[in-house]
């Protein structure tokens, strides 16, 4: 099992430059393998890099970063990570060079030992998994698709290799809401089905909120919260210090605790147990 283990682990950016960053500096956790997890935060705070670390992509400076059995400070295990390991990082589309979607696609997979008929299936299969039919897509060229459906085949291009850690930085970033959605339940469904870890970075806290089990926030390269979606309201306070916004819902429910004086549970974020909530109160007669 792929868990992930960061002990006092810091990243320099430009390390020896007189501009040299600390991008990362004395971060603790543990992710354990099959978490779906959003890392939140200001921009520059450093959460590219958190994710670039963890997959191997840059090394840690100081302390300890485990992944699975590899340790990441070491080259050789940063590069044997890179098998299990999927990353989507923003604006994939760029990255989708092929002439045809279905090479796109198939390039994510190591086809030196498959046959042809299998490597067709597993195209199949994660075009599937991101909504796209297999043979209307396939043989089209990336530059006649839309936007939406452009990330979708960057998605399916990493999901094709079955990775064990998933990692996301932004992947709705520029879409509308409908595709983000959509791209979202995808992502979730096959989450379910394949249990890989996901680490998935948002400015959209009701995306957070909504799809995943735990949330990291950071903050000048530290850790700033770690907290589960269910102790968001409780959370308010500190997350309020370093900007973030509420959601609709959130809104929602303090204006409902104003006007009638009421109490809303802590731990009601969602709008149908809040439905719930306001069904069971005596509203008197
Ligand atoms: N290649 C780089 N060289 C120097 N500094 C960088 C580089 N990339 C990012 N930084 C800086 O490192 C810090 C963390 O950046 P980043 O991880 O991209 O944050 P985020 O993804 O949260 O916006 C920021 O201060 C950023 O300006
Ligand atoms: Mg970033």
């Amino acid at each position: 099992m792929m868990d992930i283990y960061l002990e006092n682990a810091s990243c320099l950016l430009a390390a020896g430059a007189p501009y040299e960053i600390k991008a990362i500096e004395g971060l603790t956790a543990h992710i354990p393998a099959g978490q779906f997890v959003a890392i939140m935060g200001p921009s520059g705070s450093g959460k590219t890099t958190f994710v670039q670390m963890i997959g191997g992509l840059i090394p840690p400076h100081s302390g300890e970063l485990r992944v699975g059995p590899y340790q990441l400070t070491k080259k050789a295990d940063r590069r044997r990570l890179w098998k299990g390991l999927g990353c989507l990082f923003q604006f994939p589309e760029h990255q989708v060079l092929e002439d045809t979607v279905f090479q796109h696609i198939s390039a994510g997979l190591n086809r030196l030992d498959m046959k042809p008929e299998w490597i067709a299936e597993r195209v199949k299969q994660s075009m599937e998994a991101v909504g796209l039919d297999d043979a209307k897509f396939k043989e089209l060229s990336p530059i006649q698709v839309s936007w939406g459906e452009l990330r979708r085949i960057a998605l399916a291009g990493v999901l094709v290799a079955e990775p064990e850690i998933l990692i996301l930085d932004e992947p709705t970033s520029g879409l509308d809401g409908c595709e983000r959605n959509r791209i979202l339940s995808l992502l979730k469904r096959t989450h379910e089905k394949k249990k890989m870890t996901v680490l998935y970075i948002t400015h959209r806290l009701e995306e957070a909120l909504e799809y995943s089990d735990r949330i990291l926030v950071l903050a000048h390269g530290e850790l700033f919260a770690d907290f589960l979606p269910c102790e968001i309201r409780t959370r308010w306070q500190q997350l309020e210090q370093i900007g973030f916004a509420k959601t609709p819902l959130l809104r929602y429910i303090d204006m409902l605790e104003r006007r009638f004086a009421l109490n809303v549970p802590d731990n009601i974020y969602k709008e149908a147990d809040l439905v719930s909530f306001l069904a069971s109160l005596n509203w008197g007669d």
